[in-house]
């Protein structure tokens, strides 16, 4: 069985005070939850901060990015060390938002996994297509992409250690999540793809969340689904209660 994961994505909003004081918050809201994987993933500047706040909880944290090489003459790169140092488990790869605007391509996504798995961070690895992809009827060759990409020379006890995450494009911030259905179609085509690539016990056990306006209301009709292993949540993690709200959908 599975264990569930919800994970705030934060993107680049909030200041270190900011950041500090919701993190405050979902002490509180969501601190001592144990029957759910429970992430956030504040900016850089706040990641100490929020870390030694949420120590004493059930919390975790994780980046929303990270550079493959190991230090140096690299402007504006941040190294798996210093998020390490920082008190993160996780980071989130491949964003689209990364894909989109910062030329992020598989191959850079497949370093960035290698280097995290190889220094024990736990990559959260993102995959997803576009509106036109969709239309185009490319989602499930588009998806098969970045796995096989992101995935690509991991031996198994590598990719075991992974965690997808599922986000189409276009339901990232507009408010127009995928229906369940459409969502659980495309994790069972990932699992399977995985299953192939690896093996089944493998791809039973590797969790695929689902991203992209995941809200208190629709989260638990999407966690519902059989390969729908948890959310990666972008706008609905800024507050605390709508983020417990979509913990809380996860529980048990
Ligand atoms: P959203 O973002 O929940 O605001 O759609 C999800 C994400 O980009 O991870």
């Amino acid at each position: 069985m599975r264990k569930k994961m919800i994970a705030g994505n934060w993107k680049m909003n909030k200041t270190i005070g900011e950041s500090a004081a919701l993190a405050e918050e979902l002490k509180t809201a969501v601190g001592g939850v144990e029957d759910v994987d429970v992430v956030i993933c504040p900016s850089y500047p706040a990641l100490d901060r929020v870390h030694s706040l949420i120590q004493s909880s059930k919390i975790r944290l994780g980046a929303q990015d990270m550079h493959w090489e190991e230090q140096g003459a690299f402007t504006g790169k941040v190294s798996w060390d210093m998020l390490k140092d920082a008190g993160c488990e996780f980071v989130i790869i491949g964003h689209s938002e990364q894909r989109t605007y910062f030329h992020e391509t598989n191959e850079t996504v497949n370093r960035k996994v290698k280097k995290a798995l190889e220094k024990g961070l736990t990559p959260i690895l993102c995959v997803g297509e576009t509106l036109e992809e969709r239309e185009g009827g490319k989602t499930e060759a588009v998806v098969e992409d970045h796995i096989r990409g992101g995935f690509a020379g991991l031996t198994s006890a590598e990719a075991a250690r992974c965690v997808v995450a599922y986000e189409p494009v276009w339901a990232i911030g507009t408010g127009k999540n995928a229906t369940p259905e459409q969502a659980q179609e495309v994790h069972a085509s990932i699992r399977k793809l995985l299953a192939s690539l690896y093996d089944a016990s493998l791809a039973d056990s590797l969790r695929i969340l689902y991203g992209g306006s995941m809200k208190p209301d629709n989260a638990f009709g999407l966690l519902s689904k059989a390969d729908i292993d948890g959310g990666l949540i972008g706008g609905a993690a800024l507050t605390a209660a709508s983020f417990r709200g979509i913990v809380e959908a996860a529980r048990p």
